[in-house]
């Protein structure tokens, strides 16, 4: 089991249990881990990380909701975006951490605890440890570093708890704050990925610049 990964339980455990130990380390195999969530919180004194969570579905509103750049760049959040489209989010990140395929954060500002944005990994090949970073912030408080704040702390949890061996960031290649970010956060510009989607807002095919962040590029590891 990789670190930051919890031992099985509910229908996980009882699977293991029906299995019985004749057949323990086959239903192992089988049986996808649920990701802990951090313990203490995710943190550096001016933004908190932490899970979703119900009581955040009006801030999600009032910071997605009619915002231009996410949906220039976000074209997989739905627009409008209202009370409703907020409670799916929540119910399917609380899925994706149980599954252990995804750990969606709200991004909090650390004094005033008020949910600013969201950052997320996700398993992109979970056999390959190959994972992928992405996020948003709210117009308000753009332009501060929160953003690239909270890059770095979930890029090194993902990297030093989940063993992540390779940390991938796609920003379109025309959104430049969005690069900014990852060159910041400390990913190295690979190369573009020339047409690799189609934006369905912009209704054009867009290209992808794509970074990574390896382990022994976290600042303060010895390769
Ligand atoms: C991309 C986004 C998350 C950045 O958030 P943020 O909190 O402002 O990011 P940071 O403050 O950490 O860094 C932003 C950097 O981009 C720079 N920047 C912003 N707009 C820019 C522009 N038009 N041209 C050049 N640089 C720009 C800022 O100056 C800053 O760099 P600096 O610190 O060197 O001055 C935010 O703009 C956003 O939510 N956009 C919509 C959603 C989105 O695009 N998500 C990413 C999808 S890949």
């Amino acid at each position: 089991m990789r670190p930051g990964r919890a031992e099985p339980h509910g229908e996980g455990a009882a699977a293991l249990a029906a299995a019985g130990a004749a057949h323990f380390l086959d239903a192992l195999a089988t049986v996808r881990g649920l990701i802990a969530a951090p313990d203490p919180p995710l943190s550096d004194a001016v933004v908190t990380l932490r899970p979703w969570q119900s009581e955040d579905i009006p801030a999600l509103v009032d910071c997605i909701d009619g915002d231009e750049e996410m949906t220039r760049w976000l074209d997989m959040i739905p627009q409008p975006y209202r009370e409703n489209e907020a409670r799916l989010w929540v119910d399917q990140a609380t899925s994706f951490w149980r599954e252990g395929s995804a750990a969606p954060f709200a991004i909090l500002a650390a004094g005033s605890g008020e949910v600013v944005g969201g950052v997320g990994f996700r398993w992109l090949g979970e056999e390959e440890a190959v994972g992928e970073v992405g996020y948003w912030l709210r117009a308000r408080d753009r332009g501060r570093g929160l953003t690239t704040r909270s890059v770095e702390l979930i890029s090194r949890w993902a990297i030093e708890e989940l063993g992540c061996e390779r940390l991938q960031l796609r920003a379109d290649e025309e959104n430049v704050s969005s690069q900014r970010v990852a060159e910041k956060a400390g990913f190295m510009r690979e190369g573009v990925l020339r047409s690799a989607h189609y934006n369905v807002r912009l209704d054009r095919r867009v290209d992808y610049v794509m970074y990574s962040l390896l382990p022994s590029e976290l600042p303060g590891r010895v390769a």
